[in-house]
C-alpha cells in the first residue's frame, strides 16, 4: 500500500486565505444587501422581542453564495499539483499528461448537490413549502454525490461492535441500503437543523460547532498528527477498511486516499466556518438579519457533501447528536400524531423578556400518544397538564429548546443559544469519545 505522501499545504493555504476573504466578504455583503431583501418582501417579525420592525430574512443566500463562489474559486488550486507536472501551453495546446478526473468530478458533484440544496431553502424561504414536499428533494439532490462515491467503488460495510459479531459476522456488507442510508443522511443533514431553529443564532452556531468538529476530525488524518505516534486504535479500527490506513514500525500510516479525503473535508468546512461566522456577526442577539432556510439547507448539504466524499458518514453523524435528538423528540410532531404549531419556539414573556417552553394542545389522542408523552415527561423532555380525569390536555412543545427550558426553568434567549451551543459542544466532545475511544473497546483495537 502507498505510504503517506506530503500534503500539499500551498494548497491548504491557498484555502485558509480565501475563507479569510469569505469571512470579510460576508460580514460587509449580510448588512449591505439587508435593506434589498425587505424590499424584495423577504423579511420576518422577531417572535422573541418587542419591537415589530421586519428583520431581513434568507440571508443565508448571501452565506451561500460566497460560500459556493469561493469553492469554486478555489478548484484550480486543489489541482495545481497537476498544473505544475504538466508541461503547460504549447503549440498544441495545454498538454495534461495525468489529470486526476476522478478528483474532479468530486468537486463538481458536490457543488451541483450545493447548488441544489441552497435552490431548495431559498424556495422554502418564499413559497413555505410543505414538509412532504421537500423531504425528498435533498435525497434527489444527493444522487451526484452517490454516484461518484459508487465510481470510485466506495465501502458498503459496515464493521459490527464485538458484541454483535456472534450474529452478523466481523462486517455488515449493506451494499445498495448503504446508498440509501447515505441519500437520506442528507435529508436528515439538512432538515434537522432547520427544525432545531427560531432563536437568534441558533442555526448558524450549530454549523459552525459541527464544522469545526469535522475540522478537528480532519486534523487528524493528516501527515503531522502521524508524527505524534497515534497509537492505531485512534485512527478507528475500521480505518483499515475506509481509509486503507496502516501500522508499520509503532506508526499509524494513512494512504494518500486518506489524507486526500481528510483535505477536501478541509478546503470544504474552512470557508464554511468563515461565512457562517460573518453571518454569526449579525444574527447573534439582538438579531439583525436571519438566515432562513436558506443556511439549514446549504449547510447540512455541505456536512452531506464531506461524510459521504470524505466516507466518514458515520462519524459525521456522531456530530448530530444535538440534532438527532431533536429529530427523535420531535417525531410526535412532525408526523402528526401530536399537533404540530407553526412555529414550536418558545413563549416569550413580554415583561421579563424571559424564555418558557411553549406548548401544544391536545384533543382526541391515541393510547400510544400517551404512552409516549408518558415517558418523555418521565424523562424530564416534556411537561404535560392534565384534566381531572388525568388525561392528557396539554404538553410543552417537543423540541431540545422546550427541553432545556422544562429542565432549567426560563431563561434569557442569549443564555438559552449559549445553553444550546455549550450542549452541541458537549456532543461533539461526546461524539470524539465514542469515535476514538470507546471505538476501541467496542471493536478490537
Ligand atoms: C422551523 C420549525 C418551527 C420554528 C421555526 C423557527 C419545526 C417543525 N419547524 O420551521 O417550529 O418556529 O423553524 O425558525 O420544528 N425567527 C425568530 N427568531 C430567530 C429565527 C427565526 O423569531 O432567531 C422566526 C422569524 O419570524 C422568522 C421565522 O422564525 O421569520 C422563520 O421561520 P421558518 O424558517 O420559515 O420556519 P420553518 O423552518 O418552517
Ligand atoms: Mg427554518
Amino acid at each position: 500500500r502507498p505510504l503517506l505522501e506530503p500534503v500539499s499545504l500551498p494548497a491548504l493555504f491557498t484555502s485558509f486565505g480565501l475563507s479569510i476573504f469569505a469571512f470579510l466578504s460576508t460580514i460587509y455583503l449580510v448588512p449591505a444587501l439587508g435593506p434589498a431583501f425587505i424590499k424584495a418582501n423577504l423579511k420576518g417579525r422577531d417572535l422573541l422581542k418587542t419591537s415589530d420592525a421586519p428583520i431581513p430574512e434568507s440571508l443565508g443566500l448571501v452565506c451561500a453564495s460566497v460560500y459556493i463562489m469561493t469553492l469554486l474559486l478555489f478548484i484550480p488550486v486543489a489541482f495545481s499539483e497537476t498544473f505544475s507536472k504538466s508541461p503547460g501551453f504549447t503549440r498544441e495546446g495545454i498538454v495534461v499528461t495525468e489529470f486526476p478526473l476522478h478528483q474532479l468530478s468530486v468537486y463538481l458533484s458536490a457543488i451541483l448537490s450545493l447548488l441544489i440544496a441552497t435552490l431548495l431553502g431559498f424556495l422554502d424561504d418564499v413559497f413555505d413549502i410543505r414538509w412532504r414536499h421537500k423531504l425528498p428533494i435533498p435525497i434527489i439532490a444527493s444522487i451526484p454525490l452517490l454516484m461518484v462515491y459508487f465510481a470510485e467503488g466506495g465501502n458498503t460495510n459496515v464493521v459490527v461492535p464485538l458484541p454483535l459479531r456472534w450474529l452478523f459476522g466481523p462486517l455488515i456488507h449493506l451494499g445498495p441500503l448503504y446508498y440509501l442510508y447515505m441519500s437520506l443522511l442528507s435529508t436528515f443533514a439538512t432538515n434537522s437543523i432547520n427544525i432545531l431553529a427560531g432563536i437568534n443564532g441558533s442555526e448558524v452556531s450549530q454549523a459552525i460547532i459541527i464544522a469545526v468538529s469535522l475540522i478537528l476530525n480532519d486534523l487528524l488524518y493528516l501527515p503531522w498528527s502521524m508524527g505524534f505516534r497515534l497509537p492505531i486504535h485512534l485512527l478507528g479500527n475500521d480505518t483499515e477498511i475506509e481509509f486503507g490506513g496502516v501500522w508499520r514500525a509503532g506508526m499509524a500510516y494513512g494512504s494518500k486516499i486518506m489524507v486526500e479525503r481528510h483535505l477536501l473535508s478541509l478546503y470544504f468546512m474552512l470557508p464554511l466556518v468563515a461565512v457562517c461566522s460573518g453571518f454569526m456577526y449579525h444574527n447573534w442577539f439582538p438579531a439583525r438579519a436571519f438566515p432562513g432556510d436558506t443556511l439549514c439547507y446549504f449547510t447540512g448539504m455541505a456536512f452531506a457533501v464531506v461524510g459521504i466524499q470524505g466516507h466518514f458518514s458515520k462519524t459525521l453523524l456522531l456530530f448530530f447528536l444535538p440534532q438527532i435528538f431533536n429529530f427523535l423528540l420531535s417525531c410526535p410532531q412532525l408526523f402528526g400524531l401530536v399537533p404540530c404549531p407553526r412555529h414550536r419556539v418558545p413563549r416569550f414573556d413580554k415583561d421579563t423578556w424571559l424564555l418558557s417552553p411553549s406548548t401544544a394542545k391536545l384533543e382526541r389522542h391515541s393510547q400510544l400518544i400517551t404512552i409516549i408523552l408518558r415517558l418523555f415527561s418521565a424523562l424530564g423532555f416534556v411537561r404535560l397538564t392534565t384534566d381531572a380525569t388525568g388525561r392528557i390536555t396539554e404538553t410543552t412543545n417537543l423540541t431540545i429548546l422546550n427541553c432545556i427550558l422544562v429542565r432549567l426553568g426560563p431563561m434569557g434567549e442569549k443564555q438559552l443559544v449559549k445553553t444550546l451551543m455549550a450542549t452541541q459542544v458537549a456532543g461533539s466532545v461526546l461524539a470524539f469519545v465514542i469515535r476514538y475511544g470507546l471505538a476501541r473497546m467496542v471493536f478490537d483495537g
